[in-house]
């Protein structure tokens, strides 16, 4: 279940002598998919495409670092931005809630750091990403957070570059299992 995958870069090596990985969060649960697997009921939605459909929250690793992607069900069209650049990706990994873990949107700014942010992984700076929306663009698109940068990053085909301060970030929220100490005890 946990990925062993790293993305490595060489920075300026010689300069530094350090060697850069986007590194993988494990503390969520993220199903490797693609288009030919079934989508399971369990993501996490995200947002609305300008065309209509609905985006559920995935990652992929690129260039070194871990980013967020938005993914349609119904094609298993996934796109993604890093600060830089927008693309698309085959294959990716789905954020997916089960009986006591689910994910909610809540409002935030400024790179502000949000209790149990959801992070995808780090970035070929070593630092964390994180996962964001915002309303641009015709519809809602999941982002890319980097709190240092203090913007949701959104990129979506051929639209611009979006550099929103005032956006949503994915949290995390944990329900214990209900314990049931006298389930099944008869007296
Ligand atoms: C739910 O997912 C979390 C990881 O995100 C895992 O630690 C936990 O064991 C899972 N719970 C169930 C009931 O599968």
């Amino acid at each position: 279940m946990y990925s062993k995958l790293i993305t490595c870069a060489l920075i300026f090596a010689q300069l530094l002598g350090t060697i850069y990985c986007g590194v993988y969060d494990n503390t969520d649960r993220w199903l490797l998919s693609d288009k030919s697997k079934n989508f399971p009921d369990n993501a996490v939605l995200g947002g609305i495409d300008s065309y209509g459909y609905d985006n559920y929250v995935a990652r992929v690793p690129y260039a070194s670092s871990i980013v967020p992607a938005r993914v349609r069900s119904e094609t298993g069209y996934a796109t993604f931005n890093t600060q830089a650049v927008a693309n698309q990706a085959t294959s990716y990994e789905l954020l997916v809630a089960n009986e006591t873990v689910s994910y909610h949107w809540v409002r935030s700014y400024d790179g502000f750091r949000e209790r149990n942010a959801v992070s995808v992984g780090t970035s070929d700076l070593n630092e964390r990403v994180y996962v964001c929306r915002a309303r641009t663009d015709g519809g809602i698109f999941i982002g890319t957070l980097y709190l240092a940068q203090k913007v949701c990053f959104i990129r979506y085909e051929n639209f611009p570059m979006r550099q929103i301060s005032k956006y949503e970030v994915l949290v995390r929220q944990v329900t214990p299992a209900v314990w049931m100490p006298f389930d099944n005890q008869i007296n």
